[in-house]
This record gives C-alpha cells, sequence and structure tokens, in this order.
C-alpha cells in the first residue's frame, strides 16, 4: 500500500490488520509514543473539518511526530490558482506523509500521482472518506465484537454521504451483513453504489423512506448530516435538512444492544437527548478516530512496532 484513496484499495486482511493495530495502540499506549519521532505529516485541507484534521494531528503527534499544513484553501497557493498536482508535488518535498480533503472527488487521487510521499483521503467531495470507515468499522468491532452478521441502517443523506458510500463498500466484503437504506427520495444512495457494490456482491438491502418502521429491526443505525455544501439549491436543502431527527422517544421500540453512530458534525439529525442514551456511541467513535488514524500512518511510513 503506497497511498490509502479509497477503502477498496485495502484487502479485508488489510483493513482487520489495520484494525488490529488501532486496537494494540489502545492497549498499549507507551508503545508507540515515540515511535515516528523525526517524521512529519502534512495535513492539506481545502474544506472545512474539525474532527479527522485533528485527530490525524493527534494522532500524529501522540505518535512523537510532528504536523504542519493549512486548513483552508484561501490561505494556501490555491487560492493563486495552484494545481492540486503542483502542491502535493511541492509538499511532498516537505513532508513524509499527506492528509488531504478536497471538495472535488479525485483530487487525491491525483495528489498520489504526483506526490513522491504517501496521500491519505481525508475526504474528496461526495465520494469517498477511507479513515472514516476505519474508525466506524473499529467502532463496530469494539461494540459488537464482530463484523459480520448484523443489520446496519444508513438514515440521512446517503446521496451526498462520503462516509457512507466509504462504509457501504467495506462492508460488502463481510459476511452476513443485511442493509437497510433510509432516505427521502431526493436524497437516495446513487445507483453506482447499488449496482457495482450491492447487487454485485449480493448483499441484502431494502430502501425506505421511514426510520420509524425501520428502527426495531436494526443492530446498528449510521445517523448522518444532510450535506448542505453539495446542494445546489439552498431551498432544496431547507426543505430536505430535517428530513430525520433521532429522538429519545423514538428509540423506545430500538433494540436494547442498538449501537448509533454518526461520523459528525450533528446538525439536528439526533436530538440531544440521545447523547445519555447507553446504544449512542457517537462521541466514542469520535475517539476511536484519533486512534484507528494511527494505523494507516504507521502503515504507509513502513514502521513496525514489536
Ligand atoms: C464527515 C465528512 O467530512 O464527510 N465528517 C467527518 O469526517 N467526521 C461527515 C459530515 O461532514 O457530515
Amino acid at each position: 500500500m503506497r497511498s490509502l484513496i479509497n477503502i477498496l484499495d485495502l484487502t479485508v486482511e488489510e483493513i482487520d490488520e489495520l484494525l488490529a493495530v488501532a486496537e494494540d495502540i489502545i492497549a498499549n499506549r507507551s508503545k508507540y509514543s515515540e515511535i515516528c519521532h523525526g517524521k512529519k505529516l502534512a495535513t492539506l485541507f481545502f474544506e472545512p473539518s474539525t474532527r479527522t484534521r485533528l485527530s490525524f494531528e493527534a494522532a500524529m503527534m501522540e505518535l512523537g511526530g510532528n504536523v504542519l499544513g493549512f486548513s483552508e484553501a484561501q490561505s494556501s497557493s490555491a487560492s493563486k490558482g495552484e494545481t492540486v498536482a503542483d502542491t502535493t508535488r511541492v509538499v511532498s518535498c516537505y513532508a513524509d506523509i499527506i492528509a488531504m480533503r478536497h471538495p472535488k472527488e479525485g483530487a487525491p487521487l491525483v495528489a498520489s500521482m504526483y506526490s513522491s510521499v504517501p496521500v491519505i483521503n481525508a475526504g474528496d467531495g461526495g465520494h469517498n472518506h477511507p479513515t472514516q470507515t476505519l474508525t466506524d468499522l473499529l467502532t463496530i468491532k469494539r461494540k459488537k465484537g464482530k463484523l459480520s452478521d448484523f443489520t446496519i441502517g444508513f438514515c440521512g443523506d446517503l446521496k451526498f454521504g462520503r462516509t457512507v458510500h466509504s462504509l457501504i463498500q467495506a462492508l460488502s466484503r463481510y459476511t452476513g451483513i443485511k442493509i437497510v437504506l433510509i432516505s427521502p427520495d431526493e436524497l437516495k444512495l446513487p445507483s453506482y453504489i447499488k449496482n457495482d457494490v450491492l447487487k454485485k456482491n449480493n448483499i441484502e438491502y431494502v430502501q425506505t423512506d421511514s426510520l420509524e418502521k425501520v428502527l426495531p429491526d436494526l443492530d446498528v443505525l449510521y445517523m448522518t448530516r444532510v450535506q448542505k455544501e453539495r446542494f445546489l439549491s439552498e431551498e432544496e436543502y431547507i426543505r430536505l435538512r430535517d428530513s430525520y431527527i433521532l429522538t429519545k422517544a423514538k428509540l423506545k421500540n430500538a433494540k436494547e444492544d442498538l449501537s448509533i453512530l454518526h461520523p459528525l458534525p450533528r446538525v439536528n439529525e439526533i436530538s440531544t437527548d440521545v447523547d445519555e442514551d447507553s446504544r449512542a456511541c457517537y462521541f466514542e467513535q469520535a475517539l476511536n478516530g484519533k486512534f484507528v488514524r494511527m494505523a494507516p500512518i504507521l502503515k504507509l511510513l513502513e514502521i513496525t512496532v514489536d
């Protein structure tokens, strides 16, 4: 593995290995504290971020490495018209590894073609977000003890939600996964994912617009924000943004051991009265994001621990 652009760049064995490294990091923090000494991670964020950028930076710092970078396109030479290819070619002279977020689908892939160091896709438009998927998988594994044989509901913006696309791709590699797609008609999962991922791999799935109806069947509920920044019309966004709001009252009919995930940020789609429910996992999920990102950093830098 030279770069991590798409979750499908990884085999199931490689995913399992990265999750095992993350588990070992959680259990043995001190073993890893100086392991990236002298190494630099560049975070090139052309789009807003809180968790992804800061957890990448915290991950590298906790491994004993350093970080540099920018958090908005306006403060980089992209604002002067520099291409992603040129920016990456130059930054790869200054850093040992790059994490890039970009509003254009495919930009991190282009970056990886011009970079002399590994590139990690930290989210490209409405396309993919592989390290969020590692975060989600680690969270499910720690909650359920397995990554097979469960029913997962994806609720909200399945059209533009890149975390949904990547997680569905990853789960299609595991066995016994049933997928429930919950969205308004306008925000349905793109047909390329339905055809190339779900149908091709014979994954059992259903589509509905009612969260209430399917909630009792779910082992995992993956809530998402309606992706305002991807809408062409603000009116359309306003009409759809509150399509689903999970409340404590609605959870009455859900399973006792349901795990509620959300990549965050949350806007309105999970009411704060759910936060204290033992089924809410999203803040733990954000913590897992820091640990899990250490694993691909180590793998791509080819650093191993005994
Ligand atoms: C997600 C993203 O950027 O795609 N956030 C994240 O990385 N945790 C989800 C979102 O912005 O809604």
